[in-house]
């Protein structure tokens, strides 16, 4: 596919049927090409067990493919219907606490649960026999948002019997099991696979290993249940992409697992929400209140292309205020366009908004639609035809341009320092996303890779911030890479089975790094140690054992940056200006080429044209790059919400 397209988020069984049609029509003079349907209908489609009731949702099929629209049809296994629960009561997820979950809201199922697992294939296999050969049918979603509402980990007799099975098959016998988890400390160890508990209810914390298999345990779950839809689908329609719309700041399971069975990678970018909910500071959150914080959801466009090899769709992106933060403000205007540019720059084939009407009930009867509820056009109604127009014209296609930078990222570190934090805070995530901004302020395009990667080839700066474990193949991807690499802080510093290497950190062989992490000292955040030259270091310190060059070392004599050939090594946490100090010093090692860009301001590179969109509150001067031939969209002044598209004097 090369030419990105806008959709939206439908539901029919909302609305008069007497409406499906006018509806339909406007949906294409916006120039919406996909329309998603489907995901949370089931007790419309089966009002109660065996009585199918699928005439209504092909003729709202029939009705949208009359208007020329392409519909992505959801599966419904988010909210399984009120029988389904009287059926299968043990579906409910237990939460941490030990209670079970209600009926009455959505995704009331347990990921263990085999019988509701079965279920779930069932209603797929009818869906897909019943609309799979329909001639507006043009992908899949899977469910909805696996995970969302803190449904991921059930504490359930279903999850501990799964648990234990998997814990056999891991491990084969209990010894290795006692061995692997370190059970001799406290006396934890078992006797059989049998006894063993979920890491819930304890006195204290469970062994750190423990804790990670069962979340390991957990995401596998997440995969299987998506596999089986993703078979069914596939079986009925080889040529359909399956597809998935993950959440941004979610990590509670292995993306990259489970979209070993998808076609393409889909998230649901809710800007305001996301920063509304999220950690930025006050400052942050005052000063993108309406806009978004400028990188967060460029970061996920470049995680998601990863996760989705290569294939990234934003199956829902906000079109005006959302409903579910403590506070929902109304975007700048012109947001809605400035989101759907930016995710079609790093490579999104589709933007599809969500939602197309306002609902005047139930649980978002806040949450803006490109419709209100009285049926004139909202804002973003407007923004949606514009970028429609504008996409066209231009004529915008190809993929995203490959990033001249990869930073690693990775699930399991992710559970891993939140198991074990040591410095309240310390995140996988928090570094990655740190050293994304420090690249992104100057016009580098990033890719975000995965940690099974086996070749860094084609890049020239790898970063692996606060890695876990080294897999196999990307310790060889390591030693293998001729470009510049920076390991650390925190890499390498467990084994698989989450204890320390004999080696110790970074656990990497002498001729690569000769560097030994001897020391953490973990920082609280109040009391930064000064950095020589510029800069502090907060949070994590190690104090290493090395005859590497000390690049860079704090005020105290703890070296913060290591260099030995073309590895580096950070051993601590860096304040903002320290992240970009290094960042400066790498993108100069490596002769990237940078585009000093204005505060607020960022660009990405995708079918020979790069485009700069401004997230700030003021407008910002452009100069046109070296290698760009002239704008084709916007100006060399960009607006705040604004987009300016310049064309590369060379295709790349
Ligand atoms: C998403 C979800 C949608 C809708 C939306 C509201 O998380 O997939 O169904 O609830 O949020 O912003």
């Amino acid at each position: 596919m090369t030419t990105p397209a806008l959709g939206v988020c439908y539901y029919p069984e909302h609305w008069p049927e007497a409406w499906w049609e006018r509806d339909a029509a406007r949906m294409a003079e916006v120039g919406i090409s996909f329309v998603r349907i489907g995901e949370f209908a089931w007790s419309k489609l089966e009002p109660s067990p065996g009585e199918l009731r699928f005439e209504w949702i092909i003729r709202a099929m029939d009705v949208l493919g009359r208007h020329g629209l392409k519909v992505i049809f959801g599966t419904p296994t988010a909210t399984p219907p009120r029988w389904m629960v009287d059926k299968h009561p043990d579906m409910l997820p237990i939460g941490r606490d030990g209670r079970r979950k209600g009926f009455g809201s959505r995704r009331h199922y347990d990921f263990s649960h085999l019988g509701y697992r079965e279920e779930a294939a069932r209603i797929t296999r009818l869906l897909a026999d019943a609309v799979g050969d329909h001639p507006a049918l043009s992908g899949w979603q899977t469910d909805n948002e696996y995970g969302c509402h803190g449904t991921t980990y059930s504490y359930s007799p279903a999850a501990r019997e799964g648990f234990q099975r998997w814990l056999r098959e891991k491990y084969g016998s209990i010894e290795a099991l006692n061995e692997a988890w370190g059970n001799v400390f406290w006396s934890m160890e078992y006797n059989s696979f049998e006894q063993i508990e979920l890491p819930n209810l304890l006195v204290c914390d469970p062994a750190p290993a423990h804790d990670l298999d069962f979340r390991r345990y957990t995401s596998d779950q997440v995969a299987a249940f998506n596999k089986v839809q993703y078979d069914i689908l596939k079986a009925k329609r080889p040529d359909l992409p399956v597809i998935h719309n993950f959440m941004a700041g979610y990590t509670e399971f292995d993306h990259y697992d489970v979209a070993k069975t998808l076609d393409v990678a889909s998230w649901d970018a809710y800007p305001l929400g996301h920063l509304a909910t999220g950690a930025e500071t006050d400052d942050i959150k005052r000063q993108y209140m309406r806009q978004g914080e400028p990188d967060y959801q460029a970061f996920h466009h470049d995680l998601y292309r990863g996760v989705g090899h290569d294939r990234m769709w934003i199956m829902e992106q906000q079109p005006g205020p959302v409903n579910w933060a403590d506070f929902n403000p109304d975007p700048l205007p012109g947001m809605p366009r400035l989101w759907a540019w930016e995710a079609f720059a790093h490579g999104a084939e589709v933007v599809s908004y969500f939602r197309w009407r306002q609902a005047p009930f139930a649980q978002e009867q806040m949450h803006a639609g490109l419709l209100r509820p009285d049926n004139e056009p909202a804002p973003a109604y407007f923004d949606a035809q514009q970028v429609a127009q504008e996409v066209k014209a231009i004529g915008i296609g190809g993929a995203a341009a490959r990033g001249r930078v990869a930073i690693v990222f990775d699930y399991q570190s992710e559970w891993a320092w939140d198991i074990q934090p040591q410095a309240k805070g310390f995140s996988h995530s928090a570094h990655v996303r740190a050293l994304y901004a420090a690249f992104r302020k100057h016009g580098v395009d990033v890719d975000i890779v995965s940690p099974h990667s086996t070749s860094f080839e084609g890049y020239s700066i790898v970063a692996i911030p606060a890695l876990f474990a080294w897999t196999e193949s990307l310790r060889s991807a390591v030693e293998n890479f001729d470009g510049h690499l920076l390991i650390g802080p925190r890499s390498g510093s467990k084994t698989e089975n989450f204890s320390i290497p004999s080696r110790l950190a970074p656990n990497l062989p002498s001729n690569l790094l000769d560097a030994k992490v001897i020391r953490i000292d973990s920082l609280d955040p109040a009391a930064e140690v000064e950095v020589t030259g510029s800069g502090a270091v907060r949070l994590w310190r190690e104090r290493i054992e090395t005859r590497a060059k000390v690049v860079i070392q704090d005020v105290e004599g703890w070296p913060v940056l290591l260099r030995q050939g073309k590895l580096h090594y950070l051993g601590a946490s860096g304040t903002k200006a320290l992240v970009q100090r290094v960042v400066d010093h790498l993108i100069a090692e490596a002769g990237v080429p940078v585009i000093e860009l204005p505060a607020g301001v960022r660009c990405r590179v995708r079918g020979g044209f790069r485009v700069y969109v401004n997230y700030s509150n003021t407008a910002a001067p452009l100069n046109l790059a070296a290698d760009e031939a002239e704008y084709v969209l916007g100006s060399g002044e960009i607006p705040p919400a604004g987009v300016t598209v310049a064309r590369l004097s060379r295709a790349e």
